[in-house]
């Protein structure tokens, strides 16, 4: 068996922003590589930098921004390609399920709407085939009644509904590469689980590669074949999943797997209920 391809290859990624304050560095000389199949887990606190760096590959950050170094899809240079480009790349070469659900869509069409759209932007399905698609997608994560989902409009949904209907949009369109920043948090034990299963799935049927971002250890732990942990915009730590969680070498990963043994564990909790 030969090496798996490098899909998406980052280095020497710098990303400054100008504030009021000054000018304000928010990612440090990042080298990373995914390749096909694989899954990479991105822990790291809140505030250190995991959403930049996913904005930052899928070009989205705002115009204050500057952004040095080298992301390639395939070969294909990212950094600086004209809009129009990357949004042809953005949803169909590179899927993403944004942290904050609400932001990914607008309340002026009805979620149908946007989800037709975004199929037909990317493919030559008909309408009614769009159409089809979206309901069994939605189907698909655990989303009973599509045909009434799609019928309503984004502010009709709680933010779990609207994560899995990105989830779902994500899924369809089948991409090379998933940037999925916190695919789970908003959603309960039962949709985690579901959403994590879809991920895997995908990844197994279709040799996505995933980039996986998630403040839940036990989350990258299950799913990550590598892992980095990322501390003020900074890599500190890169490894396999099992080396990184046995053996971990950097103190900030130390205090990180440490804090996830200090907190309570749920089985030693029920069984004082059972007990009491
Ligand atoms: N557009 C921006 N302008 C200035 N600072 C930003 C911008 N976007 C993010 N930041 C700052 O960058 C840091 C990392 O943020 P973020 O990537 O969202 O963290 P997290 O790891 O929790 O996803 C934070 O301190 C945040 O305030
Ligand atoms: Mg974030």
């Amino acid at each position: 068996m030969g090496t798996p391809r490098k899909v998406l290859q980052v280095s020497g990624l710098n990303v400054k922003v100008t504030t009021n304050q000054g000018q304000l560095q928010l990612l440090h000389d990042l080298h990373f590589d995914l390749a096909e199949g694989q899954i990479l887990g991105l822990v790291g606190e809140s505030g250190s930098g995991k959403s930049v760096t996913c904005n930052t590959l899928l070009q989205l950050m705002n115009q204050q921004t500057t952004v040095e170094g080298s992301i390639q899809l395939s070969g294909r240079e990212l950094n600086g390609l004209e809009p129009k480009e990357m949004r042809r790349i953005r949803g169909k070469e590179i899927g993403f399920i944004m942290q904050n659900p609400m932001n990914a869509f607008t309340p002026v069409y009805s979620i149908g709407n946007q989800f037709i759209e975004t199929i037909r932007t990317h493919s030559r399905l008909s309408k009614k085939e769009a159409y089809e698609l979206a309901a069994v997608s939605l189907e698909k994560v655990n989303l009973p009644k599509p045909h009434e989902i799609l019928k309503q409009y984004s502010f009709q949904l709680s933010g779990g509904m609207l994560q899995r209907v990105m989830i779902a949009m994500c899924m369809c369109l089948k991409p090379a590469v998933v940037i999925a920043d916190e695919p789970t948090t908003a959603l309960d034990m039962v949709n985690q689980l579901q959403v994590l299963r879809q991920l895997e799935q995908l990844r197994s049927e279709c040799g996505t590669t995933i980039l996986l971002i998630s403040h839940d250890l036990s989350v990258i732990a299950e799913m990550a074949d590598e892992v980095m942990v990322m501390q003020h915009g900074k890599i500190v730590e890169q490894a396999s999943v099992f080396q990184l969680f046995d053996h971990p070498t950097n103190a900030y990963t130390k205090k990180l797997l440490n804090a996830r043994l200090q907190l309570p564990d749920p089985s030693s909790k029920r069984k004082l209920i059972q007990m009491g």
